[in-house]
């Protein structure tokens, strides 16, 4: 377990920390690690000129992989291992819910492109097709009018490309000290 709870001012560095040690590890079934997964959606991101929210939410999609180096608390506070749930639990305290909720919806994102542009489906990673359907499946009709209704609904899909785009081995990236100063206006700025 990891040592004391990260503040407003340290959690850029507990983040950085976090991908420093344990980055590379692999990212399930995919031919990238966990830290180029996450550098390549930012850069994607970034590439397009994203606003610094979208571009924070793409590069931390994908905590709630670590969320066992939060304190107890923040992994109670996403009630269970589903790690889209509780990567939004440990960076709401922090990240303006736009990041939170792109962090939050990214797994039922792949569940709505799929039931709404046929194309999706093809364009998924083997991983994301064996994921895909232990998460559900596509969406139901009832499902995707709810999802539709989220007020943050185009930022939840740019950030779902980006994470699908960003499987590519062997993609340069900027490091993660390169988004830094972005995560810090995004902290600072609050909700
Ligand atoms: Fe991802």
């Amino acid at each position: 377990m990891s040592a004391s709870a990260p503040s407003r001012d340290t959690i850029v560095e507990f983040l950085a920390d976090i991908l420093r040690r344990r980055g590379a590890e692999s990212y399930l079934g995919e031919s990238v690690t966990m830290s180029e997964h996450m550098l390549q959606a930012a850069h994607l991101a970034e590439e397009e000129g994203a606003s610094d929210e979208l571009v924070a939410a793409a590069l931390l999609h994908d905590i709630g992989h670590y969320t066992n180096e939060f304190p107890d608390d923040a992994q109670d506070r996403g009630i269970d291992n589903r790690h889209q749930i509780s990567g939004a639990a440990v960076l709401a305290p922090f990240f303006p819910q736009v990041v939170t909720e792109c962090v939050r919806q990214h797994v039922d994102a792949k569940r709505y492109l799929c039931a709404v542009d046929p194309g999706y489906f093809d364009r998924l990673s083997q991983a994301s097709v064996l994921t895909l359907k232990l998460q559900g499946g596509p969406m139901d009709a009832t499902e995707v009018e709810a999802f539709r209704a989220n007020p943050h609904l185009d930022a939840i899909i740019r950030v779902r490309i980006w994470d699908e785009g960003a499987k590519e081995a062997g993609r340069q990236t900027p490091p993660f000290a390169h988004y830094e100063p972005l995560l810090r206006r995004v902290v600072a700025r609050g909700d």
